[in-house]
């Protein structure tokens, strides 16, 4: 059976995981795909320190550069993170033409369209199924499973750090700042948590999915991203009476007009009986609706040792057929669509909104936000103002029909300036997974 030789760059958590899951099922995947592969060098920072995943010292090398140059290695996986040497390490193997491999959204985000440029000129792939939501396999289904179809719209829970504290913020009734502490300790948030609950983690991979989805290349620059510090538990509160479960949404939307989509980050409400609303804890989902296949759903967990190197050894299974049959544009890595894609600026955007107000319970309040409402054209679907909360202030929730953020925004804006109005207003869009919109 022929062989194919593998440089891994990276033998740490991602990399020590890869390593001992091709140790477990290498020979079963070489049966299946008629290929074997073989781990030939792994590049470490220090082949002397010890590690969690024993990998043979003989394998070892201090210096990347022989895990990726040497002409015995055909492909190289990149698995070390970062946005510097990870590039060089990606950039250097696939102008020598080896197919790589990598699981780095980061990377893939802020270099995307230079690495995917160099697959091209130099006949080689770029293969990243762990970027995105970890052991599900949502590239391969994206770019094969679903290549018949036109992906009128996509929703990601695709950070479980975010869906951890979501989850145990609902379960308990707790603030933010207390689960995130207690996340910290746990070993579920990192420290800083920035990367995560301020939802950019979630941008890079909502990006690379929509790149996918749409055949351009989607700047990140352009995602509109908001994390989570400032939901608080009031908020999920009263989402829950209202039917509701707070997510951290990656949302990719064709809107009705041109060649627009809708690339954003956010938290929204998700109705209770919409499947998504249940996706606990630390695990990622996405939903995917086709012009051809209608709704599909895919679940797993996101990240992980385990859950990673499944995706990485999906992705070196690719490349080593790819070397065996000499198809290496097989899988070209963005295929550019029927018309050439925009992301619609968040003004554009036209959703269904929570919004959460304190005001001065006296007369007329109520009288003066929905007058501003009505002449924004915003159209209000329900208002509650709950019993039972004595004092100075109440709150007073709004349930907003479809609009543009930029007319609730400018709305909200002239209702903060209210006397009435204690605090800044809290503005939560609303999923409803509805299949058209106004
Ligand atoms: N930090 C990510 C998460 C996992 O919480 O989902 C790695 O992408």
């Amino acid at each position: 059976m022929q062989q194919v030789n593998l440089g891994m760059v990276g033998g740490g958590t991602v990399g020590g995981g890869v390593y001992e899951a091709l140790q477990k099922n290498g020979p079963l995947m070489a049966s299946r795909l008629n290929v074997g592969l073989n781990v030939a060098r792994v590049a470490v920072k220090n082949p002397e320190k010890g590690r969690a995943t024993r990998i043979p010292r003989s394998l070892l090398t201090a210096d990347w550069r022989e895990a990726v140059c040497d002409p015995d290695i055909h492909l190289v996986a990149e698995l070390i993170g970062g946005t510097t040497i990870a590039r060089e390490v990606v950039l250097t193997a696939l102008k020598l033409g080896k197919p790589v491999v990598t699981a780095n959204k980061a990377l893939l985000s802020a270099h995307g369209e230079e690495l995917f440029s160099a697959a091209r000129k130099f006949g080689a792939n770029l293969y990243y199924e762990a970027s995105v939501a970890g052991g599900i396999p949502i590239i391969k289904a994206l770019r094969e499973g679903f290549v018949g179809n036109r992906i009128t719209a996509l929703h990601g829970i695709v950070n479980g750090t975010c869906n951890y504290i979501l989850t145990r913020m609902k379960l308990e009734g707790a603030d933010f700042a207390s689960v995130l502490a207690d996340a910290q300790k746990l070993g579920y948030a990192e420290t800083p948590p920035d990367l995560d609950v301020d939802g950019h983690d979630a941008a890079h991979k909502t990006g690379i999915l929509a790149s996918l989805a749409h055949g351009f290349w989607v700047n990140p620059k352009k995602i509109h991203v908001e994390g989570i510090r400032n939901v608080t538990a009031l908020d999920i509160q009263f989402a829950g009476e209202l039917g509701y479960t707070i997510k951290l949404l990656g949302i990719v939307k064709k809107l009705q007009t041109g060649c627009s989509v809708q690339v954003s980050v956010y938290p929204a409400l998700v109705p209770n009986a919409h499947v998504m609303a249940s996706v606990n804890h630390a695990f990622n989902a996405v939903f995917v609706r086709g012009d051809i296949v209608g709704d599909a759903l895919f679940y797993g967990r996101g990240a992980g040792k385990e859950a990673t190197a499944s995706a990485v050894l999906s992705d070196l299974g690719d490349a080593a057929l790819d070397l065996k049959l000499g198809t290496k544009h097989r899988l070209p890595a963005f295929v550019p669509h029927d018309c050439s894609g925009r992301v619609a600026p968040i003004e554009e955007v036209v959703s269904q909104y929570f919004v959460r107000l304190n005001v001065t319970d006296r007369p007329g309040v109520l009288a003066q936000v929905a007058t501003i409402f009505g002449k924004s054209n915003i159209g209000i679907s329900s208002v509650i103002q709950p019993e039972g909360h004595e004092g100075k202030t109440v709150p007073l929730i709004f349930m907003l029909h479809y609009a543009t953020h930029g007319a609730v925004a400018k709305a909200l804006n002239q209702i903060g300036k209210l006397s009435a109005i204690k605090s800044r207003p809290v503005m939560i869009r609303v999923e409803s997974f509805e299949q058209e919109q106004p």
